[in-house]
Protein backbone atom coordinates (compact mmCIF):
# COMPACT_ATOMS: atom_id res chain seq x y z
CA UNK A 1 0.00 0.00 0.00
CA UNK A 2 1.56 3.02 -0.98
CA UNK A 3 0.14 5.59 1.62
CA UNK A 4 -1.60 5.52 4.90
CA UNK A 5 -2.56 8.47 7.46
CA UNK A 6 -3.15 7.97 10.71
CA UNK A 7 -5.42 10.74 12.15
CA UNK A 8 -6.57 11.46 15.76
CA UNK A 9 -10.07 13.68 16.02
CA UNK A 10 -11.98 14.91 18.76
CA UNK A 11 -14.39 16.97 16.69
CA UNK A 12 -13.20 15.67 13.10
CA UNK A 13 -11.55 18.82 11.96
CA UNK A 14 -8.46 15.97 11.68
CA UNK A 15 -10.51 13.63 10.19
CA UNK A 16 -11.91 16.03 7.54
CA UNK A 17 -8.24 16.75 6.93
CA UNK A 18 -7.65 13.19 6.42
CA UNK A 19 -10.11 12.86 3.99
CA UNK A 20 -9.32 15.39 1.89
CA UNK A 21 -5.86 14.70 2.09
CA UNK A 22 -6.54 11.14 0.96
CA UNK A 23 -8.64 12.76 -2.11
CA UNK A 24 -5.91 14.71 -3.61
CA UNK A 25 -3.55 11.93 -2.91
CA UNK A 26 -5.23 9.26 -5.04
CA UNK A 27 -5.71 6.97 -2.68
CA UNK A 28 -4.82 6.32 0.98
CA UNK A 29 -5.89 4.15 3.46
CA UNK A 30 -6.84 6.07 6.93
CA UNK A 31 -6.68 4.84 10.36
CA UNK A 32 -7.28 5.94 13.52
CA UNK A 33 -5.81 6.53 16.59
CA UNK A 34 -7.30 5.04 19.24
CA UNK A 35 -6.52 3.53 22.69
CA UNK A 36 -5.13 0.41 22.51
CA UNK A 37 -2.85 -1.99 24.23
CA UNK A 38 -1.15 -3.47 21.04
CA UNK A 39 2.50 -2.98 21.97
CA UNK A 40 3.37 -1.96 18.37
CA UNK A 41 1.41 -0.33 15.73
CA UNK A 42 3.20 -1.42 12.48
CA UNK A 43 2.51 0.60 9.00
CA UNK A 44 4.42 -0.78 5.69
CA UNK A 45 3.18 1.98 3.69
CA UNK A 46 5.61 4.07 1.36
CA UNK A 47 4.24 7.10 2.64
CA UNK A 48 3.10 7.55 5.78
CA UNK A 49 0.93 10.77 7.52
CA UNK A 50 -0.23 11.74 11.26
CA UNK A 51 -2.98 14.10 11.47
CA UNK A 52 -4.06 15.54 14.60
CA UNK A 53 -5.26 18.50 16.68
CA UNK A 54 -3.04 20.94 19.19
CA UNK A 55 -3.54 20.71 22.41
CA UNK A 56 -1.78 22.70 24.86
CA UNK A 57 0.73 23.94 22.62
CA UNK A 58 1.61 20.32 21.59
CA UNK A 59 0.10 16.90 21.03
CA UNK A 60 -2.53 15.00 22.61
CA UNK A 61 -1.68 11.89 25.02
CA UNK A 62 -2.83 9.13 22.72
CA UNK A 63 -0.62 10.74 19.35
CA UNK A 64 2.01 10.85 22.18
CA UNK A 65 1.61 6.87 23.02
CA UNK A 66 0.57 5.87 19.08
CA UNK A 67 4.23 7.48 18.20
CA UNK A 68 5.84 5.50 21.31
CA UNK A 69 4.22 2.18 19.48
CA UNK A 70 4.89 2.90 15.84
CA UNK A 71 6.94 1.25 13.41
CA UNK A 72 7.39 2.28 9.77
CA UNK A 73 9.18 0.46 6.96
CA UNK A 74 12.49 1.46 6.35
CA UNK A 75 12.94 3.76 4.03
CA UNK A 76 9.58 5.50 4.38
CA UNK A 77 8.39 9.07 3.84
CA UNK A 78 7.10 10.46 6.88
CA UNK A 79 4.99 13.79 6.98
CA UNK A 80 2.78 15.26 9.99
CA UNK A 81 0.31 17.55 10.14
CA UNK A 82 -0.97 19.58 13.19
CA UNK A 83 -4.44 21.55 13.40
CA UNK A 84 -5.12 24.27 15.68
CA UNK A 85 -7.48 26.94 16.33
CA UNK A 86 -4.71 29.68 16.80
CA UNK A 87 -1.30 28.91 18.42
CA UNK A 88 0.12 25.54 17.50
CA UNK A 89 3.15 25.93 20.30
CA UNK A 90 5.64 23.92 19.40
CA UNK A 91 3.55 20.83 18.38
CA UNK A 92 5.26 19.81 15.41
CA UNK A 93 9.02 20.18 17.08
CA UNK A 94 7.25 17.82 19.88
CA UNK A 95 6.31 15.37 16.97
CA UNK A 96 10.03 15.18 15.53
CA UNK A 97 11.69 14.70 18.87
CA UNK A 98 9.24 12.18 19.80
CA UNK A 99 9.58 10.14 15.82
CA UNK A 100 13.20 10.88 16.48
CA UNK A 101 13.08 8.60 19.70
CA UNK A 102 11.53 5.78 17.41
CA UNK A 103 14.61 6.38 15.08
CA UNK A 104 12.02 7.99 12.22
CA UNK A 105 12.66 10.61 10.28
CA UNK A 106 9.71 13.38 9.77
CA UNK A 107 10.44 14.26 6.14
CA UNK A 108 8.11 17.05 6.46
CA UNK A 109 5.62 18.61 9.13
CA UNK A 110 2.99 21.02 8.75
CA UNK A 111 0.36 23.43 10.63
CA UNK A 112 -2.91 24.55 9.39
CA UNK A 113 -5.09 26.63 11.25
CA UNK A 114 -8.83 25.39 11.76
CA UNK A 115 -12.09 26.41 13.48
CA UNK A 116 -11.93 25.93 17.00
CA UNK A 117 -13.40 23.14 19.31
CA UNK A 118 -12.44 24.11 23.25
CA UNK A 119 -15.83 25.26 24.37
CA UNK A 120 -13.99 26.08 27.54
CA UNK A 121 -12.35 29.37 25.68
CA UNK A 122 -15.71 29.73 23.83
CA UNK A 123 -18.22 28.11 21.61
CA UNK A 124 -18.56 27.76 17.95
CA UNK A 125 -16.65 30.16 16.33
CA UNK A 126 -18.43 32.09 13.85
CA UNK A 127 -19.46 30.70 9.81
CA UNK A 128 -17.83 33.25 8.20
CA UNK A 129 -14.48 32.74 10.39
CA UNK A 130 -15.25 28.86 10.26
CA UNK A 131 -15.51 29.29 6.12
CA UNK A 132 -12.08 31.20 6.37
CA UNK A 133 -10.31 29.09 8.42
CA UNK A 134 -11.35 25.82 6.29
CA UNK A 135 -11.20 26.85 2.56
CA UNK A 136 -7.30 28.50 3.73
CA UNK A 137 -6.48 24.81 5.12
CA UNK A 138 -8.41 22.75 1.68
CA UNK A 139 -6.20 25.27 -0.65
CA UNK A 140 -2.51 24.46 1.78
CA UNK A 141 -3.58 20.62 1.61
CA UNK A 142 -3.47 21.10 -2.29
CA UNK A 143 0.14 22.38 -1.61
CA UNK A 144 0.81 19.54 0.97
CA UNK A 145 -0.49 16.84 -1.43
CA UNK A 146 1.93 17.98 -4.00
CA UNK A 147 4.87 17.70 -1.41
CA UNK A 148 4.34 14.66 -0.22
CA UNK A 149 3.26 12.84 -3.78
CA UNK A 150 6.92 14.41 -4.80
CA UNK A 151 8.57 12.75 -1.62
CA UNK A 152 10.06 15.96 -1.12
CA UNK A 153 11.92 16.80 2.51
CA UNK A 154 10.72 20.18 3.93
CA UNK A 155 11.83 21.90 7.41
CA UNK A 156 9.10 21.81 9.72
CA UNK A 157 6.75 24.62 10.29
CA UNK A 158 7.24 25.60 13.69
CA UNK A 159 6.75 29.31 15.00
CA UNK A 160 10.53 30.25 15.74
CA UNK A 161 9.48 32.35 18.45
CA UNK A 162 7.74 30.00 20.55
CA UNK A 163 10.42 28.24 22.85
CA UNK A 164 10.43 24.52 23.17
CA UNK A 165 10.23 24.42 26.69
CA UNK A 166 6.63 26.29 27.38
CA UNK A 167 4.90 23.52 24.84
CA UNK A 168 7.05 20.75 27.13
CA UNK A 169 5.47 22.77 30.73
CA UNK A 170 2.25 23.01 28.62
CA UNK A 171 2.14 19.49 27.91
CA UNK A 172 2.69 18.53 31.36
CA UNK A 173 0.43 20.45 32.55
CA UNK A 174 -2.13 19.09 29.99
CA UNK A 175 -1.38 15.56 31.05
CA UNK A 176 -2.32 16.23 34.54
CA UNK A 177 -5.23 18.56 33.81
CA UNK A 178 -6.86 15.49 32.36
CA UNK A 179 -6.84 13.76 35.46
CA UNK A 180 -8.35 17.23 36.83
CA UNK A 181 -10.81 18.38 34.16
CA UNK A 182 -12.30 14.61 33.74
CA UNK A 183 -14.42 15.20 37.20
CA UNK A 184 -15.74 18.36 35.62
CA UNK A 185 -18.05 16.47 33.33
CA UNK A 186 -21.45 15.54 33.79
CA UNK A 187 -24.35 14.92 31.76
CA UNK A 188 -27.52 17.06 32.76
CA UNK A 189 -31.53 16.24 32.91
CA UNK A 190 -31.53 16.22 29.23
CA UNK A 191 -29.63 13.04 28.88
CA UNK A 192 -31.71 10.56 26.50
CA UNK A 193 -28.95 7.76 27.66
CA UNK A 194 -28.47 7.35 23.82
CA UNK A 195 -24.80 6.41 24.66
CA UNK A 196 -23.01 8.17 21.74
CA UNK A 197 -20.76 9.68 24.25
CA UNK A 198 -19.42 6.23 25.21
CA UNK A 199 -19.25 5.94 21.40
CA UNK A 200 -17.55 8.52 20.15
CA UNK A 201 -14.82 8.22 22.89
CA UNK A 202 -11.46 7.48 21.58
CA UNK A 203 -10.01 6.30 24.67
CA UNK A 204 -13.30 3.94 26.46
CA UNK A 205 -12.98 6.31 28.59
CA UNK A 206 -17.15 6.30 28.69
CA UNK A 207 -19.23 4.05 30.34
CA UNK A 208 -23.59 4.20 31.09
CA UNK A 209 -24.43 3.69 34.25
CA UNK A 210 -28.21 3.63 35.10
CA UNK A 211 -28.30 5.17 31.39
CA UNK A 212 -26.20 8.30 32.17
CA UNK A 213 -22.69 8.43 31.18
CA UNK A 214 -19.75 8.13 33.86
CA UNK A 215 -16.14 9.38 33.43
CA UNK A 216 -13.55 7.01 33.93
CA UNK A 217 -9.63 8.68 34.62
CA UNK A 218 -8.31 8.04 30.58
CA UNK A 219 -9.23 11.27 29.43
CA UNK A 220 -7.86 13.01 26.47
CA UNK A 221 -10.04 15.91 26.85
CA UNK A 222 -10.97 15.93 23.42
CA UNK A 223 -14.68 17.05 24.21
CA UNK A 224 -16.00 14.02 21.85
CA UNK A 225 -18.53 13.57 24.03
CA UNK A 226 -19.73 16.99 24.70
CA UNK A 227 -19.74 18.00 21.44
CA UNK A 228 -21.30 14.95 19.97
CA UNK A 229 -24.14 14.77 22.29
CA UNK A 230 -27.28 15.44 19.92
CA UNK A 231 -29.31 16.69 22.68
CA UNK A 232 -26.13 18.78 24.81
CA UNK A 233 -26.72 17.44 27.99
CA UNK A 234 -23.11 16.63 28.47
CA UNK A 235 -21.27 19.53 30.27
CA UNK A 236 -17.63 20.53 31.58
CA UNK A 237 -18.09 21.83 34.79
CA UNK A 238 -20.51 25.14 34.81
CA UNK A 239 -19.15 26.99 31.70
CA UNK A 240 -20.48 24.89 29.08
CA UNK A 241 -24.47 24.70 29.19
CA UNK A 242 -24.84 27.68 27.24
CA UNK A 243 -22.27 27.64 24.64
CA UNK A 244 -22.40 27.36 21.01
CA UNK A 245 -21.43 23.63 20.49
CA UNK A 246 -19.03 22.45 17.57
CA UNK A 247 -18.05 19.10 15.70
CA UNK A 248 -17.03 19.80 11.65
CA UNK A 249 -20.19 19.95 9.48
CA UNK A 250 -19.14 17.65 6.83
CA UNK A 251 -18.42 14.67 9.61
CA UNK A 252 -20.96 12.43 11.00
CA UNK A 253 -21.22 10.95 14.38
CA UNK A 254 -21.24 7.58 12.69
CA UNK A 255 -17.57 8.25 11.55
CA UNK A 256 -16.42 9.57 14.89
CA UNK A 257 -17.27 6.08 16.50
CA UNK A 258 -14.68 4.24 18.34
CA UNK A 259 -16.71 2.09 20.24
CA UNK A 260 -19.20 0.13 17.99
C1 LIG B 1 -7.83 20.00 25.12
C2 LIG B 1 -7.67 20.93 23.95
C3 LIG B 1 -6.57 21.76 23.88
C4 LIG B 1 -6.39 22.63 22.79
N1 LIG B 1 -5.25 23.39 22.74
C5 LIG B 1 -5.06 24.21 21.67
C6 LIG B 1 -3.86 25.00 21.58
O1 LIG B 1 -2.94 24.92 22.41
N2 LIG B 1 -3.73 25.87 20.54
C7 LIG B 1 -4.71 25.99 19.58
O2 LIG B 1 -4.55 26.81 18.69
N3 LIG B 1 -5.84 25.21 19.61
C8 LIG B 1 -6.03 24.33 20.63
N4 LIG B 1 -7.16 23.53 20.67
C9 LIG B 1 -8.11 23.56 19.52
C10 LIG B 1 -7.95 22.35 18.57
O3 LIG B 1 -6.57 22.07 18.34
C11 LIG B 1 -8.61 22.59 17.19
O4 LIG B 1 -9.89 23.07 17.31
C12 LIG B 1 -8.57 21.32 16.33
O5 LIG B 1 -8.83 21.67 14.99
C13 LIG B 1 -9.56 20.24 16.76
O6 LIG B 1 -9.40 19.10 15.95
P1 LIG B 1 -10.40 17.86 15.97
O7 LIG B 1 -11.76 18.38 15.52
O8 LIG B 1 -9.85 16.88 14.98
O9 LIG B 1 -10.47 17.31 17.34
C14 LIG B 1 -7.37 22.67 21.75
C15 LIG B 1 -8.49 21.83 21.83
C16 LIG B 1 -8.65 20.96 22.91
C17 LIG B 1 -9.86 20.06 22.95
Amino acid sequence: MPNEIFYFSGTGNSLALAKSLAGKLGSARLTRIAYTVEAEIVSTAEKVGIIYPVYAFGMPKIVMAFISKLKVAPGAYVFAICNYAGMSGAAMKQTQKALAAKDIKLNAGFGLVMPSNYLPFGGAEPEEKFQKKVSRAESRLEEIAGIVKAGENRSIENPWYFPYFLTALASKSYVKGTVKDVKKFHADDKCISCGLCVKVCPSANVRLVDGKPQWGSNCELCLACLQWCPVHAVQIGRISPDRKRYHHPDIKADEMIYNK
